[in-house]
This record gives C-alpha cells, structure tokens and sequence, in this order.
C-alpha cells in the first residue's frame, strides 16, 4: 500500500566509517558520522521494509525495530554484507569504508624510537559494493545504491563508479557544497542511473534532510527493480 511501499522486502544498508588498524592503540579511520545510513534505515523501516543495518563504529543510537550488525574493519564489514546479501532486495551501501589497511597491525605499540619519519605500507580493502554488484541475481529482482563523494569531478567520477560496480543507483555527494556532507543533518546529492553500458541518467535533487531525502533515495530505487512473478 501507500504508507507501506516496501513491505515484505529486505533491505540491507550499510553506515559509518570503517576502522583500519595500526597497532592496538591506533587506527585509520574518516569523517563518516553514519546519520546518511542511519536515516535510510530509519526510513526503510518506516516504509515496512526488514531492515539490517551493517554499521561502522559511530556515536548514533541503534534504531529500534532494525537488526543491526556492528563491524569495525573494511574486512568485517564485507564478511557481514557477504552473509546478509543473498536475501536482500534492497541493498544501499552509504558507509565509508576505507579503501586500505595497514599491511600489518602491529601486536605492540609503535614507538618513536627517535624517529622523524615512519612508512606506513598499506593494502587495498576488498570493494563491497563491487562484490555485491558482481553477483546480484540477474533476474532485476535484487537492486543496489551506492553513494559516491568526491571533491572533483563529481558527476563524471559517479558515472564511472555506477559503471564499473554494477549499480542501479549511485548518489553523488559534493563535498564541497554548502549543507552537504559529513556532519550536517541536510544533504545535496545528485542522483546517477545507467541508460545503458556506457551512459548515465543524471538527476539533481534540492536540499533537503537526510530523513526525507532516504526516504526519496528508497523510492526510486525500489521503482528499479523488476516485479518477479512469485511461485506460490
Ligand atoms: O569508489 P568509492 O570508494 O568512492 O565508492 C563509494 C561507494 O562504494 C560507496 O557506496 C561505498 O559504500 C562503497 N565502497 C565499498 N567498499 C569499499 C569502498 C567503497 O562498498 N571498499
């Protein structure tokens, strides 16, 4: 119905940043607060969806009424969403999830030992958006968001990422846009989708809160995806 668009779907979401460790005092991390994530899941919730939310380490309340699966690394943060994606319907990836780890985590503190410099060699984290991309059912009836921020060449880098990944929508995010971003409650985004192999459809939506705009994002994503026949 109207006020239950999303009943008897799945909808997986991912939030907040990912925590790569230097050694056990220390860890790379970014400025992803969660609350873009953390309002999708709310919203899905309120759209009658079963919501799990794989979330980074964050300061936000857990939402009532939404299983929630807490991660601290890239690594187990693609573990968790390689569990749960086989049964979503939905899946919305808005967590910043580091793109490299330390080579290796240190067992014991890092000490200066009178050094100015310290190397720290890193490797790549796997790509969980790529990964849920490469193996959606074919059948339409599994459908995936990304988000994308970039502080250049916003629309061209989202195409691209939306390409190569496989998705049904990415939302690109400017960082450098007044009432966008990391902390703030509003977002200004703009919404890609693939024509086809090699183009994209490009729409830009108005400022508006985070609440409403999961809530705008979950619309046409689930517009996307292909009613399959059920077998009874
Ligand atoms: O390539 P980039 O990191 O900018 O892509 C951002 C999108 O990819 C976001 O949806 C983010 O959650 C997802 N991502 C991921 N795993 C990574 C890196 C990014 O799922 N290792």
């Amino acid at each position: 119905g109207a006020t239950a668009p999303l009943a008897g779907l799945n909808v997986l979401i991912t939030a907040g940043p990912t925590q790569e460790p230097l050694d056990p005092i220390r860890y790379l991390t970014n400025h992803s607060t969660g609350k873009m994530g953390y309002a999708l899941a709310e919203a899905a919730r309120d759209m009658g969806a079963t919501v799990t939310l794989v979330s980074g380490p964050v300061a936000l309340d857990a939402p009532a009424g939404v299983r929630i699966d807490r991660v601290t690394t890239a690594q187990e943060m693609f573990e968790a969403v390689s569990s749960h994606f086989p049964e979503a319907d939905l899946t919305v990836m808005a967590a910043a999830v580091g793109d490299f780890r330390p080579v290796n985590a240190a067992s014991e503190k890092i000490k200066k030992h009178g050094r100015t410099t310290l190397e720290l060699e890193l490797t790549a984290n796997p790509d969980i958006l790529a990964w849920a991309g490469s193996r959606k059912r074919t059948d339409g009836s599994q459908v995936i968001c990304g988000f994308a921020m970039e502080t250049q060449h916003l629309i061209e880098n989202a195409a691209k990422k939306l390409l190569e990944k496989h998705c049904d929508m990415l939302v690109a995010n400017n960082l450098r846009e007044p009432g966008a971003g990391f902390a703030t409650d509003t977002n200004v985004v703009t919404i890609l989708t693939p024509t086809d192999e090699q183009t994209a459809d490009i729409e830009q939506l108005s400022r508006m809160p985070k609440r409403r705009l999961a809530g705008e994002i979950l619309n046409r994503l689930n517009s996307l995806r292909a009613q399959v026949p059920q077998t009874v």
